[in-house]
């Protein structure tokens, strides 16, 4: 039996406010600028708003570098504006959630400062400091995302201090029960001023294996850190302290961020009884088109293994609960990753809302995703500004590989493909800002846009509409058990939810071509709920001619 929880019924919508909707002409999205949104949001029906952070920042991480927890950055208001958008989204019937950055600061956060200066401090503890080998290297061989080393040395404190990111992101030491209690203050401020939940960056990083051991040396670099930090011994504890600490008190959705993470793992931080989180983004089906640079790479996903994938998270997090998503600001557009560009491109990110929407869990919109963009193409290398980007092409270029492959890796995997402004309509700068937008606007956006969307009853936009108004209309949407139909095929998905009273039969096609495709018997005379082409059966029945990127959602009342 699923347990009732407001979290459970809910679609949340991310928004990247950089790049969302620029009021002031300054060309950076801003809080404003998503205050005048919020009917276009109440419009699409969803319940949830998560905010990347907005927190004040000097954006060497696109302001996962906090330098300031209670500060808003400027560059997209006031606190004032903060709360006149947290009060007007309540009125719009949309809670609003926000991102915490706690594994690590910004160099430039005031415990930093301090930390740095000496190992006498009130906050030399605050960060994780540790002595130089003998021969002066590094403490280990730990690489950090974005740098070479996870390590940077300070002469005044003749130490190295540990960053799993930029090196202007320091991480915390969460050993300290200091810097728990600065962290749970700082939680408690932002729900006392009425936010609905977290976000939680990279939150299955905070215990690192105080012993800090050398990872193992066939272990790629950029992450071989995860080996001794991810679910670490005392991530567990942490985090049910945490939640007797803060959580406990406020009725909140929390969602933790968890690279590296396993599905068994996933049912011990989302079991209700252990009190740690309510769901995570697990990564295992963003790693199917991984190649020899990990995430920068050409390969192209396998039906099978991501029928695989997601099986497997339905069906082990049952006690526990899932979050559902295509993508988010770190990853590319799903129509181009696990669609079709081109003639396909609106049926296609149809189909895809439709299976992550059917299936069990929170499902995750990325704005635009309503729209069904697509990657963007940047004119050069030079135009992206992402850090993890820059990183990458650097050493794509240093091991030699041609610019040619490294402008078509970028255009499949840039963090920088979500992150363009959002095409509001056809005007300048896709009506995202008056003045230059802090980075290139899409060359799509004439053709792909809001405005247009909201004129067009078949757009992707209404169809998103529809998929969250079905999961309000039928239970079974949230409570149903998940199975596989026809779990050998290799081009369409087929899965059913069913609860006691009814049943949902789901149909997937990943083909570019037509496909004829076998039913069960007792499927037959279902009833066609939702699809992506008009003129499907409005009974089921045992073989169907499904177009190209199909996708069909029928139902049936189950006899008691
Ligand atoms: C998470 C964020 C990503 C950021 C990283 C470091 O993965 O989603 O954008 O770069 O953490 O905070
Ligand atoms: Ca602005």
């Amino acid at each position: 039996m699923t347990s009732k929880a407001w979290w459970k019924e809910s679609v949340v919508y991310q928004i990247y406010p950089q790049s969302f909707q620029d009021s002031n002409g300054d060309g950076i999205g801003d809080l404003q600028g998503i205050i005048s949104r919020l009917p276009y949001l109440e419009k699409l029906g969803v319940d949830v708003l998560w905010l990347n952070p907005i927190y004040q920042s000097p954006l060497v991480d696109n302001g996962y570098d906090i330098a300031d927890y209670y500060q808003i950055n400027p560059q997209y208001g006031t606190l004032v504006d903060f709360q006149e958008l947290l009060q007007q989204a309540h009125e719009h019937h949309l809670k609003i959630i926000m991102d915490l950055v706690v594994n690590h600061t910004s160099d430039q956060h005031r415990w930093f400062q301090e930390s740095k200066k000496s190992r006498q401090n009130p906050y030399s503890d605050y960060y994780i400091w540790r002595d130089p080998q003998a021969d002066g290297s590094a403490p280990n061989n730990w690489g950090s995302t974005f740098t070479d080393s996870a390590w940077e040395y300070v002469p005044a404190r003749q130490q190295y201090y540990l960053h799993l990111f930029a090196k202007e992101q320091p991480d915390l030491n969460w050993e300290n029960p200091q810097v728990r209690q600065e962290i749970y203050q700082m939680m408690r401020y932002w729900f006392d001023l009425g936010i609905d939940g977290f976000r939680m960056d990279v939150i299955t990083l905070l215990s690192k294996k105080q012993d800090f051991p050398d990872a193992p040396a066939d272990l790629p670099r950029h992450k071989n850190y995860y080996y001794g930090s991810s679910n670490g011994p005392r991530e567990h504890e942490f985090l049910q302290e945490m939640y007797r600490e803060v959580f406990a008190y406020y009725d909140v959705l929390t969602v933790g961020e968890a690279a590296n993470t396993n599905s068994d793992q996933a049912l011990l931080y989302t079991d209700p009884q252990r009190h740690e989180l309510n769901m995570l983004f697990q990564f295992d089906h963003m790693h199917l088109d991984y190649g020899k640079y990990g995430k920068f790479s050409e390969v192209r996903f396998k039906l099978s293994d991501l029928r695989q994938v997601m099986t497997e998270w339905q069906q082990k997090l049952v006690q526990g609960w899932n979050s559902l998503y295509w993508s988010n600001h770190d990853q590319p557009r799903p129509t181009t990753r696990f669609g079709a560009e081109g003639k396909f491109r609106v049926v296609s990110a149809k189909m895809l809302g439709t299976l992550l929407h059917l299936m069990q869990g929170t499902p995750y919109i990325y704005q635009g995703e309503e729209l069904g963009l697509k990657n963007v193409p940047f004119v050069s290398l030079n135009a992206y500004q992402d850090i993890e980007t820059k990183q990458m092409i650097q050493e794509l270029r240093a091991v030699g590989e041609s610019e040619t492959k490294i402008k078509k890796i970028c255009y499949l995997k840039s963090r920088d493909n979500a992150r363009t402004p959002f095409p509001w309509n056809n005007s300048k700068n896709a009506g995202f800002s008056q003045g230059t937008p802090w980075i290139p606007v899409s060359p799509d956006y004439p053709q792909m846009n809001a405005q247009q969307a909201l004129a067009d009853p078949d757009s992707v936009f209404y169809y998103y509409q529809k998929l969250i108004a079905l999961r309000k209309k039928y239970s079974v949407v949230i409570d149903g058990r998940y199975e596989n139909i026809n779990s050998q095929d290799s081009e369409v998905y087929g899965f059913m939810r069913t609860n006691s009273q009814e049943q949902l039969i789901v149909i997937c096609s990943f083909s570019q071509d037509p496909v004829n495709y076998s039913l069960p018997a007792e499927f037959t005379g279902s009833k066609l709920l939702l699809a992506n082409y008009s003129s499907m059966p409005a009974s089921l029945e045992k073989q169907i001619e499904l177009p190209p990127y199909a996708a069909l959602v029928y139902y049936r009342k189950l006899k008691n």
